[in-house]
């Protein structure tokens, strides 16, 4: 029995640590012609619920500077820069989405919106930010997930 144990743990191990390996390097992840992204960038589902949280949190996807979301009525100041994102998953699908986040600049030449998960091309980027992107893979994930949940 114990032995049968130490199996499963062993397994277990070996297939977390696998799963944090499939992440997507920015440098690697594959856009279309229009710049939407298919295929996850972990592999694993993404949490509307944490998705939510970075959403509106001004040191992290700090969406709310540049786009009103009633579904967040509660927080109070929402900028008129960007699009109005209620009802944001029937325009748009997962792909186009995921690749608005990963790299805004694909799909909306020349925007002002921040590419979340680009590392390099940037100029005179400060030290501090060089090979880092603005949000990591699960987070972008987990702000699609919640993008979803925004349906007229
Ligand atoms: C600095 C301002 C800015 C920030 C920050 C920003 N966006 Fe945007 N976003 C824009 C602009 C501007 C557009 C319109 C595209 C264009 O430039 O033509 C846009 C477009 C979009 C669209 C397409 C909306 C539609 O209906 O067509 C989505 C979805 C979106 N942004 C999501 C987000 C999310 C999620 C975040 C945070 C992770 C975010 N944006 C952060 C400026 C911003």
């Amino acid at each position: 029995m114990n032995k049968l144990k130490f199996l499963f743990s062993f397994l277990f191990i070996i297939f977390y640590s696998g799963a944090s390996f499939s992440e997507i390097a920015p440098s690697d992840v594959v856009a279309d012609e229009y710049g939407a992204v298919t295929a996850s960038l972990t592999g694993i589902a993404g949490d509307p619920a944490n998705g939510r949280k970075v959403f509106m949190n001004r040191k992290q996807g700090n969406c709310l500077a540049c786009h009103v979301n009633s579904e967040m009525s509660e927080q109070t100041f929402h900028g008129a820069v960007g699009p109005v994102l209620d009802g944001v998953a029937d325009r748009w699908t997962a792909a186009e989405l995921r690749g608005m986040l990963v790299n805004s600049k694909k799909v909306f030449e020349g925007t002002i919106m921040p590419a979340f998960y680009k590392d390099s091309g940037y100029n005179r980027t400060l030290k501090k930010f060089v090979g880092k992107t603005i949000l990591k893979a699960q987070q972008v994930e987990d702000v699609l997930a919640y993008l979803q949940t925004l349906k007229e």
